[in-house]
């Protein structure tokens, strides 16, 4: 949020007196006056007007995102080797602390959602909510038809002791399906596949929680979530 923005919340001044008090550098952020009216304060920032504490509301910084993840972006901020998928949001929105909700893999594209919210982003991730995600594979190996009942009775993935949760597979093509999970197991969809001896070739995430990846959307490109959106994933009334 900008620093004139806080101002006039916290003081009920016009943007435009905001900006003079800022000017004036009556205003610090952690101790440093600052002039700059645009400047990005951060949700953890100590904000002082004539050494009086300023309170940030933490609604104003919450923030929800859709990115179409493109291919070579990675989902975890400690790799060192590969650009780290929020990069792709500008430095206004980095100010914002955000992070992605759950992961996808570095060749795996499509529905990313991204948020500063951090307990929205344990209800959709954790198992305990069952929120569904549907993704697009492109398989190596002819789909069996069989698979739709393997999946849907769950299967057990190599190096796990239990079987998946009951899962919903369409078969589109022969190398083309739909699968709609409700877990997010690491490589859940690549495993599944491979323990039906197939493989993997190319994967998208095309839902979560009944919110589609938007159309217009290009590659690396992000929007808001809409107030729908956001209806449809536990946000908002
Ligand atoms: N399952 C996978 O195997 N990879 C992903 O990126 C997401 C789900």
């Amino acid at each position: 949020m900008r620093l004139d923005k806080c101002l006039t919340e916290n003081l009920a001044v016009s943007r435009k007196d905001a900006g003079k008090l800022i000017k004036q550098g009556k205003v610090c952020v952690n101790g440093i006056v600052v002039k700059d009216s645009a400047y990005k304060v951060a949700l953890n920032d100590e904000l002082t007007f004539m050494d009086e504490k300023l309170h940030i509301k933490e609604e104003d910084y919450k923030a929800y995102y859709m990115l179409n993840k493109p291919k070579g972006y990675v989902c975890a901020s400690d790799d060192s080797l590969n650009p780290y998928v929020i990069a792709l949001f500008k430095d206004e929105y980095k100010a914002r602390e955000l992070f992605c909700v759950g992961r996808l893999d570095i060749d795996t594209t499509g529905l990313l959602l991204v948020t500063n919210d951090g307990l929205w982003s344990h209800k959709i991730t954790s198992p305990k909510h069952h929120v569904s995600k549907v993704y697009r594979a492109f398989l190596a190996d002819p789909c069996p038809i069989d698979a739709i009942d393997t999946f849907k009775e769950g299967i057990v993935l190599k190096g796990e002791s239990s079987k998946t949760k009951s899962a919903k597979l369409t078969i589109i093509n022969q190398h083309e399906v739909l699968l709609e999970i409700t877990e997010g197991k690491y490589h859940q969809v690549k495993r599944m596949f491979a323990a039906i001896g197939n493989k993997v070739e190319k994967l998208e995430r095309l839902t979560i929680g009944g919110v589609s990846l938007d159309k217009e959307l290009k590659p690396g490109e992000f929007r808001k979530l809409t107030q729908e959106e956001l209806k449809l994933l536990g946000v908002g009334g």
